[in-house]
């Protein structure tokens, strides 16, 4: 009898966890394999602005100390998807504007490019 309760009780609390664990791992996933900002800026930037923000010959590197945030504060990729740019410090012509990218999107990309600047010593 005791042990049958005992039983119930570890059944329930480990219920209880699993329940608790999809409700915090299932968003987090969920977020992580949409907005991941390596995969968006390959697939919406990298053709021009190159594999880990390098460059190509379509457009300039992004991991470069003129994209730092002090002089290309976060905005300034906000600006350049929804805007376009005119080209003003290269000779690659000017950045259309990109449609189809979200938000969100736009935020894991300026993340992604802070982190591999970050990691390149820029600042
Ligand atoms: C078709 C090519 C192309 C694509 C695709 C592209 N860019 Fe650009 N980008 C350029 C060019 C060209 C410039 C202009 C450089 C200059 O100042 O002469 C530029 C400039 C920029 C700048 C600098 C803005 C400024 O104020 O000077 C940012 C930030 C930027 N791009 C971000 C992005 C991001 C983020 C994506 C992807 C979501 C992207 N670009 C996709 C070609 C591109």
């Amino acid at each position: 009898m005791l042990f049958q309760r005992l039983l119930d009780m570890k059944s329930s609390i480990l219920c209880l966890s699993l329940v608790l664990l999809l409700l915090i791992a299932a968003p987090l996933s969920a977020k992580d394999a949409a907005f991941d900002g390596e995969k968006l800026f390959n697939a919406r930037c990298g053709s021009c602005h190159g594999v880990k923000g390098a460059g190509t010959g379509k457009g300039p590197p992004l991991v470069h100390r003129i994209y730092e945030p002090n002089h290309h504060a976060d905005i300034t990729f906000r600006w350049a998807v929804e805007r376009g740019v005119k080209a003003h410090h290269w000779n690659f012509g000017d950045m259309p504007k990109l449609d189809g990218v979200k938000l969100e999107e736009v935020e894991a990309i300026i993340k992604y490019v802070r982190d591999t600047q970050k990691e390149a010593g820029i600042y």
